[in-house]
């Protein structure tokens, strides 16, 4: 199987279950670096999607190819449990995980994320930007996203945070955008994932940047109620809640961590 690109940070993850973070589209594993630098205590492993960052683009497979691939590869490393805290397409790939390799998930963090299934008219945005991508506009397809994932503060008010998301996303490879659009285009509802979560017991944070405007307060609201969890509401943030305010996604994270870990 491919190996995915796994970055580790902290104290061994032998010492003990190891937070394992799955970024958002189109971005790399660079996005959880200031949520890293604050949780000096935590084994983490930070895994780039297959096509970005350090990570090769799989041979083929969608989301669950990518979740077989994270899966394979903490086990190539030692790891059999884990906190899997996934935010945006890292959540779609977080709950193909649970579902797939349901003994690996000691807990689950869901972040600025859904689990629904595109509709008609999503789907179909989703393949023009694949098809853009591929053709002449490669990464400035994906360049408009920037007035989106951030919030309206940071947009006013964090403009080095602004400057290094545009950065990010003209660095997006073209070719793991359009493999990206067009694998979460055929995402499946993975509702019942959660309640089957609840039923095993397995600790759940739903986090949302309240000026989130990609996912809405309702697909929370009702990703929180199947956990049994309420939603933790971070404000001043937008979709890039673990960019735009890593201190508190920090903290929820590391709570879920101790949650479990005890
Ligand atoms: C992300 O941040 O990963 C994207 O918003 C996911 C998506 O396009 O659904």
């Amino acid at each position: 199987m491919t190996a995915l690109a796994l970055h580790r940070y902290g104290p061994d993850a032998d010492a003990g279950v190891p937070l394992v973070l799955l970024h958002g589209f189109p971005l790399d594993s660079r996005m959880w670096s200031y949520v890293v630098t604050s949780l000096p205590l935590v084994p983490v492993v930070a895994v780039d999607a297959p096509g970005f960052g350090a990570s090769p683009a799989l041979p083929d497979g969608g989301l669950e190819a990518f979740a077989d691939a994270v899966a394979s590869g903490l086990a190539d490393v030692g790891v059999t449990r884990a906190v899997v805290a996934g935010l945006s397409m890292g959540g779609y790939v977080a709950l193909a995980l649970a579902e797939r390799h349901p003994d690996l998930l000691a807990g689950l963090a869901l972040l600025d994320t859904k689990a629904s299934a595109d509709d008609e008219a999503g789907r179909s945005k989703r393949l023009g930007v694949a098809r853009a991508a591929r053709g002449a506009d490669g990464a400035a397809a994906v360049a408009p996203m920037l007035a989106t994932v951030l919030g309206e503060t940071t947009l006013a008010q964090r403009p080095e945070v602004v400057e290094e998301v545009r950065g990010w996303l003209a660095q997006a490879p073209p070719s793991a955008i359009a493999w990206a659009q067009e694998s979460m285009a055929v995402r499946p509802d993975r509702h019942h994932v959660l309640a089957d979560l609840r039923e095993r017991g397995v600790a759940g944070l739903v986090l949302r940047g309240v000026e989130d405007a990609m996912a809405s307060p309702a697909e929370h609201e009702q990703m929180a109620r199947a956990l049994g969890v309420e939603v933790v509401q971070v404000p001043e943030s937008g979709h890039l809640s673990a960019v735009e305010t890593p201190q508190p996604v920090a903290h929820a994270l590391a709570d879920l961590r101790h949650a479990v870990t005890g």
